[in-house]
C-alpha cells in the first residue's frame, strides 16, 4: 500500500473515534520493536507496521453509538463490535489491498490461542504469526491506556498488564509473543512508547515517516 492511502484510512479511523489516534500511534512502535527483537528483516517490519495502523479499520463500519458508548455494552452490541475484523477484511478487498501480513492482523487480532477469540475461532498455529503476536501488542495497550470504559488506570498499569499477558499464555496469548514482549519491557525497550500512554499527548504523523523519524522518535525520549 502506498503510505498516502495508508494515511488516509488511518485518519478515517481516527475520526470515527477519538480514542484511536494514540493507540495507533503506540500499537506501531510496540510492533516495530517486537519484530526488531525477532531479527525480522525491515522490509517485513514496514509490511507489519501497516498492519497494525490499520488493524481495527472495520471499526468504521460499526455505529458510533456502540463504539463510543460509555457503559457496558449489551451482548448484541457486542457481537456487531465483534464483526470489526470481517468488515475490515471486506474494506481491505473493496480497496484491493492485496498484502497478506495485512490482511492477516485486520482479519485475525482477536482470535485467541485456545480457540475461543473472535470471529473465526481458529487457534494455535491455524493463527497467523503475525496476528498472534499483533494481539499481545493490542491487549498490552488496552490494559495500559484511557478507554472510553475505563478512565481508573494507575500508575502500575504497565506492570500489571505483563502480569495478565503472562497469565493468558496457552489460553489467550503465544508464549513466544508474551516472552518477547516481557523481555522488551523489563530491559526498558518500551518506555519511550508508554511516554503515549496517555492520550492527551500531541500525536506527531508518522504514518509516512522514513526509518531515520522512528530511530530519531525512539532516541528522543530514551535520551529523557
Ligand atoms: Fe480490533
Amino acid at each position: 500500500m502506498s503510505p498516502e492511502q495508508i494515511q488516509k484510512l488511518v485518519a478515517e479511523i481516527e475520526q470515527k473515534d477519538l480514542s484511536t489516534a494514540a493507540h495507533t500511534w503506540r500499537v506501531v512502535l510496540y510492533t516495530r520493536a517486537l519484530l526488531e527483537s525477532f531479527n525480522v528483516d525491515r522490509e517485513w517490519i514496514a509490511l507489519a507496521t501497516q498492519a497494525a495502523a490499520l488493524h481495527d479499520i472495520g471499526k468504521i463500519d460499526i455505529p458510533d453509538r456502540i463504539l463510543q458508548k460509555p457503559g457496558r455494552l449489551t451482548d448484541e452490541e457486542f457481537e456487531i463490535i465483534k464483526l470489526h475484523p470481517v468488515t475490515g477484511f471486506a474494506r481491505m478487498i473493496t480497496l484491493k489491498v492485496s498484502e497478506e501480513p495485512i490482511h492477516n492482523v485486520v482479519r485475525f487480532h482477536h482470535e485467541r490461542w485456545d480457540g475461543l477469540g473472535y470471529p473465526f475461532q481458529i487457534k494455535g498455529e491455524e493463527i497467523p504469526i503475525g496476528a498472534r503476536l499483533f494481539s499481545v501488542i493490542d491487549s498490552f495497550d488496552a490494559m495500559t491506556s484511557v478507554r472510553p470504559y475505563r478512565n481508573d488506570i494507575g500508575d502500575n498499569a504497565a506492570q500489571r498488564a505483563i502480569v495478565e499477558l503472562q497469565a493468558g499464555i496457552g489460553t489467550r496469548y503465544w508464549a513466544e509473543g508474551v516472552e518477547a514482549f516481557t523481555e522488551l519491557f523489563h530491559t526498558g525497550q518500551l518506555d519511550y512508547i508508554l511516554h503515549y500512554f496517555n492520550d492527551d499527548v500531541p500525536i506527531p504523523s508518522f504514518y509516512t515517516a522514513r526509518e531515520e523519524e522512528f530511530d530519531a522518535i525512539r532516541n528522543h525520549y530514551k535520551s529523557k
